[in-house]
């Protein structure tokens, strides 16, 4: 059984995206400017907002301003340092984190994986502008505050269209809807209704990261990680390209349970004899590779193509298992 926790101070980040986006036309949800206006504006867009957190109080920040197709590891570091000493003080009870929903399941992800399992960190998004004829992003806020006050909420969670994800399982597999994430086959933790949270079962069953309480990455860059996928046709040359650029790790987005054509699986082994860390996943966004006799190339610690590439950026840091 979860105790309540006994802190009462939500710190709310900014960071950009959609749901902080403005249009020139409120009709229009495609030709409108991500990241424009300021997370406590955010806030402000909220009727009830007082008595939806009465006995909490809240604290705006804003951490960066980008659409999240442009986020890079600066802004991660950023997030993830402000985000540990906010979990660090004893009054706060949880973090919620505004972000736009095109890399929202990364952020959510490297959080995870990097800051102690214990008070909730809450991402939330929108997929329609705050300007637009009837924005998401209110109450997609409000209920990521709803989990954010929840007891019974812990790790890093993105909540969208009344849904909880964990992050581990979300994904965008939506480009417009409203409801644009899926946690796959695993399923959703719970849904918000009418500001309260039904989890799907209590306590929450999640595996956290093993490697949590490891320091934060340093400051500077990250070893580069690329993505290549099989495809029909698929060559070396994309490979070959990555090593004599100096790439340190390559995920392979395999067909199916991780195939690699011919070509490409050769130009992998040498890119792993050159000394290149390469792990195997799959481009099929359902269920998760299973370990066969081929094992030159080993399988990806994680579902999906860019988690994994998190991981492994994470894993040649000495911040994840390799
Ligand atoms: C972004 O990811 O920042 C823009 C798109 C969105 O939030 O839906």
């Amino acid at each position: 059984m979860l105790e309540p926790h006994s802190s009462k101070k939500i710190v709310i980040l900014g960071t950009g995206g959609t749901i902080a986006g403005l249009s020139a036309l409120r009709n229009d949800n495609i030709a409108y400017q991500a990241a424009q206006l300021g997370v406590a504006a955010l806030t402000a867009q909220i009727p009830d907002l007082a008595a939806h957190v009465a006995g909490f109080e809240l604290v705006c920040e804003q951490v960066a301003q980008v659409d999240s197709k442009d986020m890079d590891t600066q802004v991660w570091l950023a997030l993830a340092q402000r985000t540990l000493q906010a979990l660090a003080q004893p009054d706060v009870q949880s973090v919620v984190i505004t972000h736009g929903t095109d890399t929202i399941e990364e952020t959510a992800f490297f959080l995870q994986s990097v800051l102690p399992a214990g008070k909730p960190v809450v991402l939330t998004c929108a997929m329609r502008p705050a300007s637009a004829l009837s924005p998401d992003g209110p109450a997609n806020l409000r209920d990521a505050l709803s989990v954010a006050m929840d007891v019974h909420a812990v790790g890093v969670l993105v909540v969208c269209a009344g849904v909880v994800h964990a992050a581990e399982h979300v994904q965008k597999v939506h480009p417009y809807r409203l409801d644009a994430f899926s946690s796959g086959e695993a399923g959703p933790l719970g849904w918000v209704e009418e500001a309260r949270v039904r989890w799907v079962g209590l306590p929450l069953r999640r595996v956290l990261p093993a490697w949590d309480g490891k320091s934060l990455p340093a400051s500077g860059p990250w070893p580069q990680v690329e993505i290549v996928m099989n495809h029909a046709g698929a060559t070396g040359a994309v490979v070959q390209a990555l090593v004599q650029a100096g790439v340190k790790g390559l995920v392979a987005a395999g067909t199916g349970n991780g195939s690699l054509s011919a070509p490409l699986a050769q130009a992998l082994l040498q890119a792993k004899a050159a000394g290149v860390s390469v792990v195997r996943s799959t481009r099929c966004p359902l269920g998760q590779l299973i370990a066969g006799a081929e094992s030159a190339i080993p399988l990806a610690s994680v579902a999906g193509p860019v988690k994994a590439r998190v991981a492994l950026q994470l894993a040649l840091m000495g911040l994840a298992p390799a």
